[in-house]
């Protein structure tokens, strides 16, 4: 399961990248809106700093699918390779991923899914990845994390391309439910992320080592004063 950065901060993206294996990074409308300012200057900055062979996730905003279909040409033009159009599951996201599809080489993440038949024609028009919003389903009074593995288990009996990029959540339970189902990649939030290995017996039993070492060799040696 890849990990992707939800977030547009970029100084949240450093640390996440210095600390973290991640694939890459996706953001919405409401993310940039916490940003402000010139959409493209944010991820013009994110761009730079991962690198272009890492994944960069924008969402199109436009209500028409023809409109769609300008603004991800638009977006992949100033982003460049391995930028990922996000397109709305809805009709007119369906025709917009339809056209890019026949007409280009945009690669396209369906989002907004909150039901499995969203995530199964997303797949059948093309797209590269569907984001089921797993937290925002809990929300709804239905389980998000099993309507993420249904969508999983669709696009393998279908033999199907498209990958899950399960998206929304709050702990890092979710996350590793469905890590263990195999999807091929979740977009979490920094603090997610930092909770992802947050366990202070595990820091106890590193600091436990620590101090028993330095109980012998000194205090803040390490192996490097030996030889
Ligand atoms: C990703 O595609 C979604 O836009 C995002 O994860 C939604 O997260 P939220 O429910 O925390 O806003």
């Amino acid at each position: 399961m890849k990990l992707l950065i939800d977030d547009a901060h970029i100084d949240d993206i450093k640390f996440i990248y210095e600390y973290f294996p991640v694939t890459g990074v996706t953001t919405n409308p409401t993310i940039l809106s916490k940003i402000g300012g010139n959409p493209f200057d944010t991820l013009r900055r994110i761009r730079e700093f991962i690198g272009e062979d890492a994944e960069l996730h924008v969402q199109a905003v436009s209500k028409t699918a023809e409109d769609i279909v300008r603004e991800a040409h638009h977006i992949v033009k100033i982003l460049g390779a391995n930028t990922y159009v996000k397109i709305p599951a809805v009709r007119e996201g369906f025709k917009a991923m339809k056209i890019l599809v026949d007409t280009s080489e945009i690669l396209i993440t369906a989002t907004a899914i909150y039901t499995p038949m969203q995530a199964f024609i997303a797949g059948q028009c093309g797209a590269s990845y569907a984001a089921p919003y797993v937290n925002r389903i809990d929300n709804m009074g239905f389980d998000g994390i099993r309507v993420a593995q249904e969508i999983q288990k669709i696009f393998i009996a279908n033999c199907m391309e498209i990958e899950v990029i399960a998206a929304s959540f709050k702990n890092s339970q979710q996350v590793l439910e469905l890590c263990k189902s195999g999807v091929g990649a979740a977009t979490v939030a920094p603090n997610i992320f930092n909770a992802l290995i947050a366990n202070s017996a595990i820091d106890d039993a590193v600091d436990n080592f620590i101090a028993d070492f330095e109980s012998f060799a000194g205090v803040n040696k390490s192996m490097l004063d030996f030889s």
